[in-house]
């Protein structure tokens, strides 16, 4: 257990140490500014206002090595079946990889599998944006619904939106429409299909399995919302999902079962993991129907580079490695449950959620990968709105309540960049003055002797005290959040949790977790059914949920 070694033991007692200095001294260390930064192709990372001293990195990157940090990303890398309980690779990484770099699991050059479902895409997308491959009544398949959950749709809705207003991406999406269908309460079907016209639109469902309900339901929901509007215009309910409907899935025979053609089933393999999914056919079907495999094949390229990155760089220079190293730090030393990701690029808007299923339902565990009880709280809660708007809405408590890490995230350039005349700065200039201003702001405080110097009452003084000492880090793109920059930032994020379940030692890619709601769900599903269909009286509930039962089904 990791928690037992020295490395660690050294750690918690420095973090006593370091905690009785106040962020607003470390910074007034250039020699220490200068060195907790760190660059790679466009990303400079900033860690300077972490509460942690030249010694802390040192004593983090010790705890890296004696949790073999290195070895545990090399068997990741090389195939080895690292998801133990469930005995699987973990290769998300070879779904971006190069056609001529090869990855191996059990023996077998995945990647030339994952080129292969990339070139179908390819030519499949080409086919429906051209208008070769239209709908049942001759239509041009201009509309795009992607029905999946989790994994199955977080990536890919992320990638969607931060691409909508970038120059080239909007330009190759120029009359088309991409919606996402999730949840399985029937208002999402209603606003996924709302204005739209069966004729022209396709429906993608995306499930690596195949058995997710509230995706299958959806999927049967939106097949009758298809034959339904097509048997108005004479076409058959054969045709209409030939036509109409494709699957991506992991599960391939469950998908033609359900009545998809096997040439509109694409693939992938359970190698990949739902929430690391995006590069698969999951994310790269929908997203190339939109945008078309250029943007796509520049988003994995992104991906790559941020791979080879974490492969090959010294740990030291690396910047995921770093991420998930003062994640560590911030959560098992200092005591810091959660931290919020702060993007300053309206773009990222859906990159918190789901950067939190990539992180808590890999990290959120309760034992170590021999299923030995952790002495420790494992996972952060992450949680997150774009800036400047989450300024005027949660940033009153990281600024004066409880103690969160953030990470501030922006880029140098604008997607949309606007110069209004008479104005002092450019409008990114001064959405970038708040990405500056916060992180000081957190770290600096502002004590009461400057409160009372400017003139403040005494009794107004403890609410505009602000008490500092407030982490953050600072994440820079050099450019505009193109494609490639969406790649990157994508598996900066995927490989920090990677990284800090391995400190932890723990199993990143199993979620056993989400099971037991699932078994409980079909006992409610169940017994609605019987209640309803044959009257049946309520059982084997308590006396809460009976109750409850009784209440909604009269
Ligand atoms: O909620 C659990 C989960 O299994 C996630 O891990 C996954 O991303 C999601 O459900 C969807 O699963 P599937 O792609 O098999 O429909």
């Amino acid at each position: 257990m990791i928690s037992e070694t020295n490395e660690w033991k050294r750690l918690l007692a420095h973090a006593t140490a370091v905690q009785g200095t106040h962020l607003r001294q470390l910074l007034k260390d250039e020699a220490r500014n200068a060195a907790l930064v760190a660059e790679h192709n466009g990303i400079t990372l900033d860690y300077s206002r972490q509460n942690a001293t030249l010694e802390t990195i040192d004593l983090l990157f010790d705890l890296a090595e004696k949790a073999q940090l290195r070895q545990k990303l090399s068997s990741i890398a090389s195939g080895e079946h690292v998801n133990k309980t469930e005995d699987r690779a973990v290769m998300h990484m070879a779904l971006r990889s190069p056609a001529n770099k090869p990855m191996y699991v059990d023996g077998r050059n995945v990647v030339e599998d994952v080129h292969e479902v990339l070139t179908s895409i390819r030519k499949f997308s080409d086919r429906v944006r051209s208008g070769e491959a239209h709908g049942a009544t001759g239509k041009k398949l201009v509309n795009v619904i992607s029905i999946g959950i989790g994994g199955s749709y977080l990536g890919p809705e992320y990638v969607f939106e931060a691409l909508k207003h970038e120059k080239v991406a909007k330009a190759a999406a120029e009359g088309r429409t991409l919606r996402f269908l999730a949840n399985v309460d029937p208002v999402d079907a209603a606003r996924a299909v709302e204005g739209l016209n069966p004729e022209d639109t396709l429906v993608v469902v995306v499930s690596k399995t195949f058995t997710t309900a509230e995706t299958m339901l959806n999927a049967r929901t939106l097949r009758k919302w298809l034959v339904d509007g097509l048997a108005a215009k004479g076409v058959s309910q054969a045709d209409a999902v030939r036509h109409h409907m494709i699957a991506v899935s992991a599960a391939v025979p469950k998908a033609q079962e359900f009545g998809i053609a096997p040439e509109n089933v694409f693939g992938f393999w359970d190698w990949v993991g739902g929430r690391y999914s995006v590069c698969s056919a999951v994310g790269i079907v929908p997203l190339a129907l939109h945008y078309g495999s250029d943007i796509t094949d520049s988003f994995l390229a992104g991906a790559h580079d941020v791979d080879q990155h974490l492969l090959n760089a010294p740990l030291r220079e690396n910047l995921p490695v770093l991420l998930g190293l003062l994640g560590v730090w911030n959560s098992s030393f200092l005591g810091h449950t959660s931290r919020a990701l702060l993007p300053y690029a309206q773009g990222l808007l859906r990159f918190a959620a789901h950067i939190q299923q990539v992180d808590m339902e890999s990290n959120g565990k309760r034992v170590n990968v021999e299923g030995v009880t952790l002495p420790f709280a494992a996972g952060e809660i992450n949680f997150g709105e774009p800036g400047t708007n989450g300024q005027h809405s949660f940033y009153q408590l990281i600024h004066q309540g409880r103690v969160v890490p953030c990470d501030f995230i922006a880029f140098c350039k604008s997607q949309t960049p606007v110069e209004l005349q008479g104005e002092k700065v450019s409008n990114h200039d001064e959405l970038m003055s708040n990405f500056f201003a916060q992180p000081d702001a957190l770290a600096n405080g502002k004590t009461i002797e400057e409160l009372t110097a400017e003139g403040v009452s005494e009794s107004l003084r403890p609410h505009k005290m602000f008490p500092g000492n407030r982490p953050s880090i600072s994440l820079l793109f050099h450019g505009h959040l193109n494609a490639f920059a969406c790649g990157q930032l994508l598996a900066l994020y995927e490989h920090r949790t990677v990284v800090q379940g391995a400190i932890w030692g723990l199993n990143s890619f199993d979620q056993w977790g989400v099971e037991l709601g699932k078994v409980l769900a079909t006992q409610v599903r169940n017994q609605l059914n019987a209640s309803r269909t044959k009257k049946a009286e309520i059982s084997g509930f308590n006396s809460s949920t009976t109750a409850l039962l009784k209440l909604y089904l009269a």
